[in-house]
C-alpha cells in the first residue's frame, strides 16, 4: 500500500505536462463562485460539528451570529487572490480514480488537514475565490497554517504541524500549468485564472527562501521578500540579506494573551493592535500596496475583532491526575523554579495573566536575526507601517502556555518534540524526529511521537537515523540552520523526575 501510494504521488507530481490530453478535458461541474460560497456558509453548522475549538464565554453575540462569523473566517478568501482552479481537485480525482487517494495527496504530501464531513471543501484552509471571470478557483487562507490534526481530530486555531510550503508551491505550479494548457484549447473561463496564477507562482518562486523542513514556515521572511519586491519593481532581494530562521506556526488562541501588550510574533518584533504581517501574503499574488491597504488589512482586522480574539485553547482530551497537577502548579509558581515569573499565571479556563516578557533563554537566534535593517526599511515602505511598527528584538516571547499540550513541537522553531524533553537535560533532547509523526500524540511525554507509530521500521540508534533521514525534509534535524534545540535549560532547577512529571501534569490543565 505504501509503495503504491508513493508511486501515485510521484506520478502526479512528475506528470509529463504533454500527457495532460490523455486525462482532460474534465467537464468540471463547478458552480459559480457566489453560489458555492453561499452553500458553504449555509452548511457550516452541519459541516463543522466535529471540529474542536473553544470560544470565550464573554462574547455576548447570539450563537448563530458567532457561527456565522466563524464560517466567514473559515471560508475567507481575498478578492485579489487568484490561486488554484477548481479543476485542481477535479483533475486529481479523475487521474487517481478515487477521491480517497486524492485526499491522501492533500493530507500526506501537502500536509493539509482533511475535512471528511464536508462534501464541498476537501480540506481546511482553502476557500472558493470570487474570481473575476466567474469561474471557481480556490484561495488558501489562514487555516492552511493555523489548523492541525492530532490523533485524527481537527483542532481549529492550532498551528499547522505537517504543511509543506514547498510541495504546496510546486503542486500549485504544476496544476495551474496543466489547466492553462488544456484550457487554452477549450478557451474556457478557467484559462485566464490558470494563466495568471501560473505566472505569479513562477515569478514568486524563490527556492532559497523556502522552508528546509515540512511543518516549518518561512512566512515571516517571506513578508520581507514580498515587500522588497513591491518596493523595487519586482526585483528579488539578496538571499544573504533575508537570511533563514524557519519557525513553527503558532496557535491563534495566543492572541487573547498578547492583545494587552501589542507585541506579536515569536520575537515580538511587530508592534500594533493586531499582528497583520499575514496580509503581506497577498503581495505574492501580484497585488499593489494600495490594494493591501484598502481591502486586505481591513479584512484581517475584522477577523481579529469577530473571531480570533475570542478563540481559547482546546481542553486536554485525556485524563489528568489532579493531585500531581496541583503539585505541579506549586512548582510552576514557586520562586525556586520560577516558570510563572516569565510565563505568567493561569486560571485553568484557557486564560492567562501574561507577563509580556521577551527574553533570551539561549534558544536558536536565527529567527531573531531575520529582522534586520533591510527588512525594517522594506516594511517602512509598505502600508503596514501605518498599522504597526517593526523593530529588532533581543529575545523570544516567553510564550503564553495556554493550550500548551497542543503546541508541540516546542520552542519557536519546533525543535523539541515533547514537554518531557523540553523540561529535562538539553543533552537528552532528540536531534532527529519525524515531522509526519506530529499527527500522533504522546500522552506520557506530552507532545508528538518521534516517529509514525504505524511505520514498521527496525529500531535504529540516533546516529543511524541521522544517516538515513538527516537530509530528508520530512524529518526535523536539529543540525540544520535555525533548527538548534538547545537553550531553555531549567533542569538544574527542576532537579528530579517527580518534579518534571508534576510540572507536565500541571501544563496539561492550561
Ligand atoms: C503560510 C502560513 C501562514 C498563513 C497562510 C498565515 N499564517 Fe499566521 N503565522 C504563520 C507563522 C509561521 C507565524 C509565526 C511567525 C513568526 O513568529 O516568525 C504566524 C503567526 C501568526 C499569529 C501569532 C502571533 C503571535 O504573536 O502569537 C497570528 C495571530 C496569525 N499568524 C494570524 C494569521 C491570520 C489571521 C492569517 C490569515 C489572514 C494567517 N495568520 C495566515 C503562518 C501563517
Ligand atoms: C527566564 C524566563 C523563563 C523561565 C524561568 C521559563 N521559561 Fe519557558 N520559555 C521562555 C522563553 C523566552 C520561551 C520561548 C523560547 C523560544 O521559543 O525559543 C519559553 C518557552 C517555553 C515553552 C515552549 C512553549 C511552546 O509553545 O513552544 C514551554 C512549554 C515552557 N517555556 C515552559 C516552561 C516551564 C514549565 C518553566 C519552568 C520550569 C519555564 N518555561 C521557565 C522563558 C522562560
Amino acid at each position: 500500500m505504501k509503495t503504491l501510494l508513493h508511486l501515485t504521488l510521484a506520478t502526479v507530481l512528475t506528470l509529463p505536462l504533454a500527457a495532460a490530453d490523455a486525462y482532460l478535458p474534465v467537464k468540471s461541474p463547478a458552480p459559480d463562485s457566489a453560489t458555492a460560497r453561499q452553500t458553504l456558509l449555509a452548511n457550516f453548522p452541519r459541516d463543522s460539528r466535529q471540529v474542536v475549538y473553544r470560544w470565550d464565554p464573554r462574547d455576548a453575540r447570539p450563537e448563530a451570529e458567532r457561527l456565522h462569523a466563524l464560517a466567514a473566517f473559515v471560508y475567507e478568501s481575498y478578492d485579489s487572490s487568484a490561486w488554484i482552479p477548481q479543476s485542481f481537485i477535479a483533475v486529481n480525482r479523475v487521474l487517481l480514480g478515487s477521491s480517497s487517494v486524492a485526499d491522501t495527496i492533500l493530507r500526506d504530501l501537502l500536509g493539509l488537514v482533511l475535512w471528511p464531513q464536508n462534501p464541498a471543501a476537501p480540506v481546511f484552509g482553502m476557500a472558493p475565490n470570487p474570481a473575476r471571470d466567474q469561474s471557481l478557483s480556490w484561495t488558501l487562507n489562514c487555516l492552511a497554517c493555523h489548523m492541525a490534526e492530532i490523533d485524527g481530530v481537527a483542532y481549529l486555531g492550532a498551528g499547522a504541524k505537517t504543511l509543506d510550503e514547498l510541495w504546496l508551491g510546486r503542486a500549485a505550479q504544476k496544476v495551474t500549468e496543466l489547466t492553462r494548457q488544456t484550457a487554452a484549447r477549450t478557451a474556457g473561463p478557467e484559462q485566464a485564472t490558470a494563466q495568471r496564477a501560473h505566472d505569479i507562482l513562477r515569478q514568486h518562486h524563490h527556492e532559497v527562501f523556502e522552508p528546509l523542513t515540512r511543518g516549518r514556515s518561512t512566512a515571516f521572511p517571506a513578508s520581507h521578500v514580498e515587500m522588497h519586491m513591491r518596493a523595487h519593481g519586482g526585483a528579488l532581494p539578496d538571499p544573504a540579506k533575508v537570511g533563514r530562521g524557519d519557525v513553527k506556526s503558532p496557535p491563534l488562541w495566543h492572541a487573547a494573551a498578547k492583545v494587552p501588550f501589542q507585541r506579536w510574533y515569536c520575537d515580538g518584533s511587530f508592534t500594533g493592535t493586531f499582528p497583520l504581517m499575514a496580509s503581506s501574503m497577498e503581495l505574492a499574488l501580484d497585488q499593489t500596496f494600495d490594494k493591501l491597504a484598502a481591502s486586505v488589512v481591513p479584512q484581517i482586522q475584522a477577523d481579529f475583532r469577530n473571531v480570533i480574539q475570542f478563540l481559547r485553547p482546546p481542553r486536554y482530551p485525556h485524563a489528568i491526575d489532579a493531585r500531581a497537577a496541583a503539585r505541579g502548579k506549586k512548582l510552576f509558581e514557586s520562586e525556586q523554579i520560577g516558570c510563572a515569573s516569565c510565563h505568567g499565571t493561569y486560571d485553568g479556563q484557557g486564560n492567562v495573566q501574561w507577563t509580556g516578557l521577551h527574553t533570551d533563554v539561549g534558544t536558536d537566534p536565527a529567527r531573531l536575526q531575520l529582522v534586520n535593517t533591510d527588512f525594517v526599511s522594506a516594511f517602512q515602505a509598505s502600508p503596514l507601517a501605518q498599522v504597526g511598527k517593526l523593530a529588532p528584538s533581543r529575545g523570544y516571547a516567553a510564550t503564553p502556555l495556554t493550550g500548551v499540550w497542543a503546541n508541540f513541537p516546542y520552542l519557536h522553531n519546533g525543535s523539541v518534540p515533547t514537554l518531557y524533553h523540553l523540561l529535562g537535560p538539553v543533552s537528552a533532547r532528540p536531534r532527529l524526529f519525524s515531522v509526519q509523526a506530529a499527527r500522533h500524540f504522546d500522552r506520557v511525554k506530552v507532545g508528538q511521537a518521534l516517529r509514525d507509530p504505524s511505520a514498521v521500521t527496525a529500531s535504529e540508534d540516533e546516529a543511524e537515523s541521522l544517516r538515513r533521514h538527516g537530509n530528508d525534509r520530512d524529518w526535523f534535524n536539529a543540525g540544520r540552520t535555525g533548527c538548534d534545540n538547545g537553550g531553555h535549560d531549567f533542569w538544574s532547577r527542576i532537579k528530579t523526575e517527580e518534579n518534571r512529571m508534576d510540572l507536565i501534569e500541571y501544563l496539561k490543565t492550561l
